[in-house]
């Protein structure tokens, strides 16, 4: 028999979670014909999946494109795909512009891409796809990750905060079949994964729109999860202050493999600013809800996402912030420059704030942080910690890395590999982002 050799794809992902995940699942549906290379320069067929939340992100996408001009002319059969928000929102753009643009898809098209292929490779002509082809309940991956996936429960979002171009590019909430992600998960588990995460862009809003036969919301989600041999870790990311409720602080307090972490971003401190931002929360309400995490669930890590220099943000409002950070004390924080989006409510307020002030806030809270990280990450050192050990270090053979329920990382030495297992580790180090132990009575597999 005659086995013809499979092509190479490589994709290059840039924004969030959501992206990665849809990077997988494009080579998970281009497996058949294609294998995953890091090698840019040996593909047949280039992705690069885009983010616009900010304009940052969609630079480094057009300078990324430049860089790859010459991948292009010494290759004229490679085909070049750009996927993601900004393909979403600027496709027609980005075909007649970018000549060496082969094919442009939106997130919610990925199903289309085989055929898009197929009709380029016939026609030569360039393929453009920002169609909706609904949510898919069934589908393969080809995950980066053996022992930690991520599962996507939901996609879209439906709150439309003032600053955001997701629910523009990414379309209305959908959520899939409790049956199929539990299937999916269970394969997981029998292909040796420990942890998933369950991804959406507001898995609060899970079971929205779902059929009545299939009637679930988040919280029993996690409790069919929970019940998964195998499956060890459960996180989710991410969810939005105002449907944080009581019933999921008692999922996350009474579920066993529910990590006590929970990403939950506060954008601002005031509640002028939240109210512009259409974030459907006071600074109270979040107060109220960092309280109910905190008392019930032992040890939990908070993290958040912040912008500053939104339109209309005096030093006042700024100070509110800076104070909710200061009482709070997060495990990490994401922090934003205000970075006005095309369509969006906010791009059309006329208070915008200046470079100058933004960056100084930006510098004030980005300070603030760094102290109580380090505060945070100082308390574990002397303490013993579970670890799901992710793998080894790149740079170093001896060298690992797992992270803790809370999800910080670890660093520990080790001349066997771990990887997969939960292990005992005792804190001797805080680093900057990671901390760094050392095993607890290690184990001989001589
Ligand atoms: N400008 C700055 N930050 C933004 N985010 C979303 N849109 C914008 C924008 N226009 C941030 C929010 C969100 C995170 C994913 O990105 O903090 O939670
Ligand atoms: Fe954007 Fe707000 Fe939806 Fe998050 S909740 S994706 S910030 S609109």
């Amino acid at each position: 028999m005659i086995t013809v050799p499979k092509k190479k794809l490589a994709v290059v992902t840039l924004g969030c979670q959501m992206n990665k995940h849809d990077s997988e699942r494009i080579a998970g549906l281009l497996s058949g014909e294609y294998d995953l290379t890091q090698r840019r320069e040996e593909a047949d067929f280039l992705v690069i999946n885009t983010c616009s939340v900010r304009d940052k992100a969609e630079q480094k996408f057009f300078s990324l494109l430049g860089r790859l001009r010459p991948l292009k002319e010494a290759n004229k059969k490679l085909v070049i795909g750009v996927a993601g928000c900004v393909a979403q929102d600027q496709a027609r753009a980005i075909i007649k512009r970018e000549s060496m643009v082969d094919l442009v898809f939106g997130p919610r098209a990925l199903e289309n891409v085989p055929a898009m292929l197929e009709r380029f490779g016939r026609t030569g002509e360039p393929q453009v796809d920002t169609s909706d082809t609904g949510i898919v309940d069934e589908f393969s991956m080809s995950r980066e990750s053996k022992i930690s996936g991520w599962v996507s429960i939901m996609e879209g979002c439906n709150n439309y905060c003032s600053y955001c171009i997701v629910p523009y590019t990414r379309g209305g909430e959908r959520s899939r079949s409790p049956e199929s992600i539990v299937k999916e998960i269970r394969s997981l588990a029998d292909e040796g994964y420990r942890e998933v995460i369950l991804l959406g862009q507001n898995v609060n809003s899970y079971g929205n729109g779902l059929l009545k036969k299939d009637l679930t919301d988040f919280p029993e989600l996690l409790e069919k999860v929970d019940k998964i041999d195998g499956i060890e870790r459960i996180r989710f990311v991410t969810s939005h202050p105002k449907d944080l409720s009581a019933k999921l602080t008692e999922a996350m307090a009474n579920l066993p493999k529910v990590a006590p972490a929970l990403h939950l971003p506060m954008q601002s401190g005031s509640d002028k600013i939240l109210k512009r931002m259409n974030r459907m929360y006071t600074i109270s309400h979040y107060y109220e809800k960092v309280e109910m995490l905190r008392k019930k669930v032992a040890d939990i890590a908070l993290t958040t996402d912040l912008i500053v220099g939104f339109p209309g943000e005096t030093d006042k409002d700024f100070e509110a912030t800076f104070n909710a950070v200061k009482n709070i004390e997060f495990e990490n924080i994401f922090l934003f420059k205000y970075s006005p989006r095309r369509g969006t409510t906010a791009a059309k307020f006329s208070d915008q704030v200046s470079g100058f002030t933004t960056s100084e806030r930006f510098e004030r809270i980005t300070q603030l942080q760094k102290e109580i990280t380090d505060k945070k990450y100082g308390k574990w050192v002397g303490e013993e910690v579970e670890i799901l050990v992710e793998g080894r270090s790149k740079k170093e053979r001896a060298r690992y890395t797992g992270r803790t329920p809370q999800n910080l990382i670890v660093h520990f030495q080790s001349d066997i590999d771990y990887t997969g297992e939960i292990i005992n580790i005792r804190i001797d180090r805080a680093g900057k982002y990671s901390l760094d132990g050392q095993m607890e009575n290690p184990i001989s597999r001589g």
